[in-house]
């Protein structure tokens, strides 16, 4: 699909956010290792999700969603998984994989671990490695998927492993696995990342010398609970900066996610100058949630980088386009994990800024961005198939003068299924 985006002369209105896609994987993997029925509030319709519930249901478990959109899942507990007929197909979703795996490690049988043409070249050894030092049994093809887990032979040991990269998607993997060994796995990072699986699983956090240690054991409890799963605040950074950098623009995100691990993205736009409030500040379920208001503002560039980049990866490329469309020099350095995403998403979108005309510089870990104002002009620019790159170039679009078309624009629904009818809803021209 091809979608086109016309220069905005506001953006306002109300948006209806997707439910946060990190948080809903989590709670679809835990819910089905739970004892009992779990119910997840505001289960996603994101593609990327619903492959996690995909193979949820291949290992054995049933999960029926009602009409409110309540997902009741029959938890098996940690050893009731069944061994699937057919390899664990977990699509474009990085997060599926990885956080799966950790939980396959665990078991009796064993098991294939497959994903599209995007997922099969992502790095996989980074979870392999740890896995293998615990006991499991993994194979990779040239260090990516498919994966195949070998049953172990007798359990899981537990280790301590210092993360070599900030990924909370290799964090929980080893955090996952350690719920099937045999004693107490230490899970250490020196630069925080996401936190959900901690948060979620009630594990114990012990902060020492400046890093954290995250302990888990064979004998944790994985609760049969209630989970609510809140707005995607990663789907909601699309809009504040669509709200900033739109002349004449108010725009209200509602029950937004606000996990502190996660909205780095509100201090650095707040940096640049933007105007943004929160409102009703509450906890749901494990989680904090508020309600966001964005006005347009004037930004200036900022630099970035260091201890902020895992707590705002995800929205890099949108960072991207408000510092394409400041004042001044923005620098983002620190985040060579870019280049391993759905796509290299540093080459990505230094490709498609310079389409629209702007002053991008791509370097080994970030970019470098003269920013030239409101000055973009409309042009053609490539999703890569990659949601986060189509839904940035979308937002780029509405600043643009004339007309901006993405190409493979639907690959949004891996986050964001009513992505392009809600960015044309609050609209005008
Ligand atoms: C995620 C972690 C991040 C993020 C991804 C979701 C998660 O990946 O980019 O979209 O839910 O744990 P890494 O941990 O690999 O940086």
């Amino acid at each position: 699909m091809v979608q086109t985006v016309s220069q905005a002369a506001s953006v306002r209105g109300t948006v209806t956010l997707p439910s946060d896609k990190s948080i809903a994987h989590r709670s679809a993997l835990l819910a089905a290792l739970g004892a009992g029925e779990s119910q997840v509030h505001n289960f996603p319709r994101s593609a990327d999700p619903l492959s996690t519930l995909d193979c949820v249901r291949a290992l054995g478990v049933e999960a029926t969603r009602d009409e409110e959109g309540v997902l009741s899942v029959q938890g098996r507990g940690r050893e009731g998984l069944r061994p699937p007929s057919a390899p664990l197909d977990c699509g474009n979703s990085g997060t599926t994989m990885r956080l799966l795996t950790g939980i396959m490690a665990g078991q009796t049988f064993g098991s294939v671990l497959t994903g599209d043409e995007s997922l099969r070249q992502r790095p996989m050894e980074r979870i392999a490695d740890p896995l293998r030092a615990m006991g499991a049994r993994i194979d990779l093809r040239s260090g990516h998927a498919p994966i195949r887990v070998r049953p172990h032979r007798s359990g899981l040991r537990p280790i301590e492993y210092r993360l070599p990269v900030a990924s909370a998607q290799v964090k929980s993997c080893v955090l996952l696995a350690g719920l099937y060994a045999s004693g107490q796995t230490v899970v250490i990072e020196s630069t925080p990342s996401r936190d959900h699986t901690e948060r979620m699983l009630g594990l114990e956090v012990q902060e020492v010398g400046g890093e954290r240690h995250i302990l888990v054991e064979e004998t944790h409890t994985v609760p049969a609970a209630h989970w609510w799963v809140p707005g995607d605040f990663s789907g909601a950074a699309f809009f504040l900066v669509a709200g900033t950098l739109v002349p004449d623009s108010e725009l209200r995100l509602e029950n937004v996610g606000l996990n502190p691990s996660r909205t780095a993205l509100l201090e650095v736009l707040e940096g640049m100058g933007a105007d943004i409030t929160i409102e009703n500040e509450r906890v749901q379920g494990s989680e904090p949630v508020g309600d966001l208001t964005v006005r347009s503002a004037e930004l200036s560039g900022i630099d970035v980088g260091g201890r902020l980049i895992p707590n705002l990866i995800d929205e890099i490329p949108i960072i991207a386009v408000a510092a394409a469309c400041a004042t001044g020099r923005t620098e983002i350095r620190d985040a060579e994990e870019l280049r391993v995403k759905e796509t290299d998403r540093l080459h990505a979108m230094a490709e498609n800024l310079r389409v629209l005309g702007a002053e991008v510089q791509e370097r080994e870990d970030g970019l470098l961005i003269d920013g030239n104002g409101p000055n973009l002009l409309g042009g053609t620019v490539q999703s890569y198939d990659d949601h986060r790159i189509a839904m940035a170039m979308g937002v780029a679009g509405l600043v643009a003068h004339g007309t901006t078309t993405v190409t493979d624009a639907e690959c949004a629904r891996v986050s964001f299924p009513g992505f392009w009818d809600e960015l044309s809803r609050v609209a005008s021209s």
